[in-house]
């Protein structure tokens, strides 16, 4: 395809983005040590070797985000990537606090990974916005959540934008980069950059549009599986296994959706259901009850399967 106008055009353009300048960023500021803020600190510290600050509401869930890290550190000693003085040194790097203005107090990349929720991802926002310097950029982890209202909460549009890691962020190698429809092109060239800093792959989502990418594809597909159990096609077990033999997943969708939490896939669901008023993304009933009734699988110890407090399945 030498010579061809149309393809040399398309080759211009990477160089073309990679020339709109970035921001230098020294401190990251994570909000939540839940089960992506927990990973994403460690990554920014572990990878990047950035200061970093994790804060959660209570002391207690920084404890628990705190131990997760340091149990994900030890599996990376196990196979020899990490010496213990580096797992010590990553450690030592993510400062810990329950007070707002501390951490993101002078931050240069504020990464909200709060629960998926629109109201409180809306106060968080409206709220960060007045603590943080002006050259600050904001990112959120949301999982489906528009990056444009988010943005509308604060006095700088240009600088937010959604910056999507995949459980568990120290091993899965994919960020999405959420375009508002504002994000100005140095925001999303800097969040690229330490996306790539941490060592993940990334992509563009250039259309604030709900469930970015993969969850577009993931919640319908959860769903189905989920639907299979409420008409009592098949066993969990069989389904999980037929998914996971017959289409090579790492894990089967019902496994998947207690590991990433049943009230997550719900509430994401959700938003892309009233966001696109699409019904193939409306969540089973049985989804529903199994929320209501605490059932979100690994971080409650019971789903569509019982959890140990290691994070494994517990073998009948
Ligand atoms: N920290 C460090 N290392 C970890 C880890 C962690 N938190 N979790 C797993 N690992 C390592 C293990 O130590 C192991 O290393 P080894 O091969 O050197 O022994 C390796 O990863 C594989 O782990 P396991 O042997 O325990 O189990 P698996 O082979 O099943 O791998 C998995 C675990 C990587 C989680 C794999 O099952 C997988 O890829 N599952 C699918 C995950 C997925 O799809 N995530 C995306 C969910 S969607 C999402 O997040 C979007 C949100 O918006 C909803």
């Amino acid at each position: 395809m030498d010579g061809d106008p149309f393809n040399a055009k398309a080759y211009e353009l990477p160089l073309l983005i990679r020339l709109v300048s970035q921001m230098e960023i020294r401190k990251i500021a994570v909000l939540g040590a839940g089960l992506m803020g927990h990973g994403i600190a460690q990554v920014a510290s572990q990878f990047g070797e950035y200061e970093v600050y994790m804060r959660d509401v209570e002391q207690r869930f920084i404890d628990k985000g705190v131990a997760m890290i340091k149990d994900s550190l030890t599996k990376f000693v196990k196979r020899g990537a990490l010496t213990e003085d580096q797992a010590n040194r990553v450690i030592q790097r993510i400062h810990t606090t329950t007070n707002m203005q501390e951490a993101v107090g002078d931050a240069d990349l504020v990464v909200e990974a709060a629960p998926e929720n629109m109201e409180l991802k809306k106060r968080l926002f409206q709220e960060i916005d007045k603590l943080v310097p002006e050259r600050t950029i904001l990112a959120s982890n949301t999982s489906s959540i528009s990056i444009t209202l988010l943005a509308a909460q604060t006095t700088r549009p240009e600088k937010v934008c959604g910056m999507h890691f995949f459980n568990p962020p120290q091993v899965m190698r994919l960020v999405e980069i959420v375009r508002g429809q504002l994000t100005s092109s140095e925001t999303v060239e800097t969040v690229r950059n330490v996306s790539q800093r941490l060592g993940k792959e990334t992509v563009l989502v250039k259309k604030d549009s709900p469930g970015f990418i993969v969850n577009r594809v993931l919640i319908p597909a959860l769903n189905e599986a989920i639907t299979l159990l409420q008409e009592g096609v098949a066993d969990p077990a069989d389904i999980d296994k037929a998914i996971k033999l017959g289409l090579n997943w790492p894990m089967g969708p019902l496994t998947l959706s207690d590991y990433v939490g049943n009230d997550t896939s719900l509430a994401v669901a959700e938003v892309l259901l009233n966001e696109s008023g699409d019904t193939k993304y409306r969540p089973p009933y049985l989804l529903k009850t199994m929320v209501r009734a605490g059932l979100n699988g690994r971080k409650s110890g019971r789903g569509f399967y019982e959890w140990t407090e290691k994070g494994e399945i517990k073998q009948k």
